[in-house]
């Protein structure tokens, strides 16, 4: 058994308390490599940030579920080498689909999972997501549920066939599994086309599609059931134009990729809304920079030139993130 505690990281318990009560949110950055938790790390310590670190089981698959771990406990050492004093940094387990796996984690070093029971039938999820909850609290690890399906192209389902969450459940939901923080559909979806371009209008001056808003009176009446109460938002990019415009240019081939204005998530984060959760934005931000540096630069070989720059773009970004949609900085001091 590994505690979170000896790795120098902490849990969502104050963060979140925190956060629902200045009105801002915690950035979860996914990460799967080195460049990109660098990059999450040097933002997060620059602007005094605190921050999610999100390891998806693709992560976990893909870099080796022993090193994540040793990379976490590295990033505290970075934070504190680059001048955060007082890091706070959670390791959580992102759409966990299994007690096994939420356990395994838990028994590694995580200090949050989410148990994602999202596509059972009702009661399957409030079992489920109990029966981690039970384990992780003994831990002091904390937990975040999910109610309401979020479609996505990981599902290869359209955005139209999501299920917003039911307002009416949450209550039994939260108390029944004692769960941390819940994860709520309003509209948001994973990946980088959350829209068919048929569910969005064409803004005239700019020939850009605008998506339909979120729904924010789902969020209104769970904050109304359960006040105070923790909401996470996945699905939370924005897909930013001149990314898929510098992927499209160079090569790439990303038609009508979309994702959630700005301008919704500031609204959010100023509400229970204290967590959200980004991935796509910064593979966009990395693929954009790589592709660029093969354009500019055909005869270049060496991964820290390509990476390098890659790197680079995905720190501003998060810094954007923080400083200008979730109001997050400068709360870690
Ligand atoms: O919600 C999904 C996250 O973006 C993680 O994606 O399963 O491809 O690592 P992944
Ligand atoms: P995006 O695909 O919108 O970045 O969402 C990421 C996410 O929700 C991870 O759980
Ligand atoms: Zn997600």
């Amino acid at each position: 058994m590994v505690s979170y505690k000896e790795l120098g990281l902490v849990n969502t318990r104050e963060m979140f308390a925190k956060a629902i009560k200045g009105g801002y949110a915690i950035p979860a950055f996914n990460f799967n490599n080195m460049e990109q938790l660098q990059a999450i790390i040097k933002a997060a310590a620059e602007e005094k940030s605190p921050v999610i670190l999100q390891v998806s089981k693709g992560a976990r698959n893909y870099a080796n579920a022993t090193l994540l771990r040793y990379m976490a406990q590295g990033a505290v050492a970075y934070a504190k080498e680059l001048g955060w004093e007082n890091p706070q940094i959670v390791l959580h387990l992102d759409h966990g689909d299994s007690f096994e796996l939420c356990k395994s984690c838990i028994d590694n070093g995580f200090s949050s999972v989410m148990i994602d029971g999202s596509h059972l039938p009702y009661e399957e999820n409030v079992a489920l997501t109990k029966q981690v909850v039970d384990y992780a609290h003994q831990y002091d690890v904390t937990v975040e549920g999910e109610l309401g399906v979020l479609a996505g192209v990981e599902d290869e389902v359209s955005a139209d066939h999501h299920t917003y969450t039911d307002p009416e459940e949450v209550i039994d939901f939260a108390t029944r599994t004692g769960c941390d923080s819940l994860a709520i559909s309003i509209g948001t979806s994973h990946g980088a086309y959350k829209f068919t371009p048929e569910q969005c209008t064409r803004d005239p001056k700019t020939g850009l599609l605008v998506p339909p808003p979120l729904a924010f009176e789902v969020l209104d009446a769970v904050m109304e059931k359960l006040p105070g109460f923790p909401i996470v938002l996945h699905g939370s990019s924005s897909v930013p134009q001149e990314y898929v415009k510098t992927i499209n240019e160079l090569g790439g081939k990303l038609p009508d990729a979309i994702g959630i204005p700005e301008e919704e998530l500031r609204k959010a984060a100023k509400s229970a809304v204290c967590k959200i959760n980004i991935d796509s934005d910064s593979r966009l931000a990395m693929t954009a920079a790589i592709r660029k540096v093969f354009h500019d630069k055909p005869g270049e070989f060496d991964p820290r030139k390509y990476l390098g720059p890659a790197r680079d773009e995905m720190e501003r970004l998060y810094k954007h993130k923080i400083e200008n949609v979730l109001g997050s900085n400068g709360k870690a001091e």
